[in-house]
């Protein structure tokens, strides 16, 4: 660690705190939103294994993106568990010195006891598992591939046993999709010790056609919520935290809420992004990347490839979701109206960057 260097702010103030890191733009799943089939078909090309930047290249990364101020590492794809050697990964980032959390999310499909215990050994502290519905044909219908909800629950039971506890359940909440499941999926986790997180469906990527119709709004899941289980409000756990928490009132646990579109949150945005293949995106909604898998494959040194970190952050300035919103109205309790995603230059897929 560096620890003289100065903490890095961008245009609008914000640090430099978390890193999300793509390890595969591959995914074992064809989620409808996100690699629907019709884009990500049998000739899809996705990344050539030459392209891919290395376990070692992502690590020495990983250590300067800690040099610079990175606290917290998040590891996605795709589908992080298909990247093979995902273990001795997690074993090198968890010995940077400095780092102080490294989680990972998946879809849960390859996550046996044995896989969640071999990366607990190996150092990650926690797991978030996506599951969109508790319904077999409405999860199936949104994964694409006839995977079961019964496989998903194993995971999340492997995972606390593996205590990569507290575990988070994603639910990404798309309107006339899966949002009958957003009580069920209460129910079925209230008082196990994890914690749902509905997410409003998002405009990332450009092959999912979202709509601002398909959003429900954070507002409106909190009411549906509270209407059989009532809800407080809690306190964010650190300054900048993606999801707003909510706990029951009767002590059955927490869920959050993570409302990027009805209630943008870019102030306090401090995330950056490494995709696959090397490209350093400063928003999830970025429409280009930095090539830092060729600045270190000029053989640059540690010095070098920190001023480049710095000098890429010193001049972010994006905003992205707080943008959007601001040409959209919240209509009424279940509506907005407005935006209807940026139509803008192509933007980069989810499966690149781990959302
Ligand atoms: P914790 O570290 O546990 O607080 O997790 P997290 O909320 O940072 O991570 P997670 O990957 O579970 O994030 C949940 C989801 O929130 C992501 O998958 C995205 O859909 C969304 N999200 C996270 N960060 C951002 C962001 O910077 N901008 C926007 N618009 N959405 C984000
Ligand atoms: N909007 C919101 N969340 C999304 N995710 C993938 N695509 C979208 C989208 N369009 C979620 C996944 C996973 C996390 C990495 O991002 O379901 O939980
Ligand atoms: Fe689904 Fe996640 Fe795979 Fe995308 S990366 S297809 S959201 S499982
Ligand atoms: Fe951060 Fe971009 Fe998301 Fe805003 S839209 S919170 S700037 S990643």
């Amino acid at each position: 660690m560096s620890p003289e260097l100065p903490v890095l702010a961008d245009t609008r103030g914000r640090a430099l705190r978390d890193l999300r890191i793509s390890v595969t733009d591959r995914c074992n799943f064809r989620c409808v939103y996100c690699m629907p089939r019709e884009v990500f078909g049998a000739d899809h090309a996705f990344l050539d294994r030459k392209e891919v930047l290395s376990l070692e290249e992502i690590a020495r990364l990983a250590g300067l993106f800690v040099d610079r101020g990175v606290r917290k590492i998040r590891l996605t794809g795709g589908e992080p568990l298909v990247r093979r050697g995902l273990e001795t990964l997690v074993e090198k980032l968890a010995a940077i010195p400095g780092l102080e959390d490294l989680s990972l999310t998946t879809n849960g499909s390859l996550l046996t006891p044995a896989r969640a215990r071999a990366l607990r050994a190996a150092g990650l502290r926690r797991i978030t598992v996506s599951l969109d519905a508790l319904d077999d044909v409405v999860f199936k219908r949104i994964n694409d591939v006839n995977f079961p909800v019964s496989g998903v629950l194993r995971a999340i039971d492997a995972a606390a046993e593996a205590d990569l506890a507290p575990v988070k359940v994603n639910m990404v909440v798309k309107g006339g999709g899966n949002e009958d499941q957003i009580v069920p999926m209460a129910r079925q986790f209230r008082g196990t010790g994890h914690i749902v997180r509905y997410i409003e469906y998002m405009d990332v990527g450009n092959s999912n056609g979202w709509e601002l119709a398909d959003v429900v709004p954070a507002g409106e899941i909190v009411r549906r919520i509270d209407e059989t289980f009532p809800l407080e409000p809690v306190g964010a756990n650190y300054p900048g935290e993606v999801a707003k928490r909510w706990r029951y009132r009767d002590g059955a646990g927490e869920i959050g809420v993570i409302s990027s579109v009805s209630q943008p949150f870019c102030g306090g945005c401090t995330r950056a992004r490494l995709s696959a293949e090397g490209r350093l995106y400063t928003c999830l909604f970025a429409t280009s990347g930095h090539d830092l898998r060729a600045v270190l494959r000029s053989g640059a040194d540690d010095d070098e490839i920190r001023a480049r970190l710095a000098r890429i952050w010193g001049r972010r300035d994006d905003r992205y979701s707080e943008l959007r919103t601001a040409e959209t109205r919240v209509t009424g309790p279940r509506a907005l109206e407005g935006a209807r995603g940026a139509q803008t230059a192509a933007r980069i897929e989810m499966s690149y960057i781990g959302g």
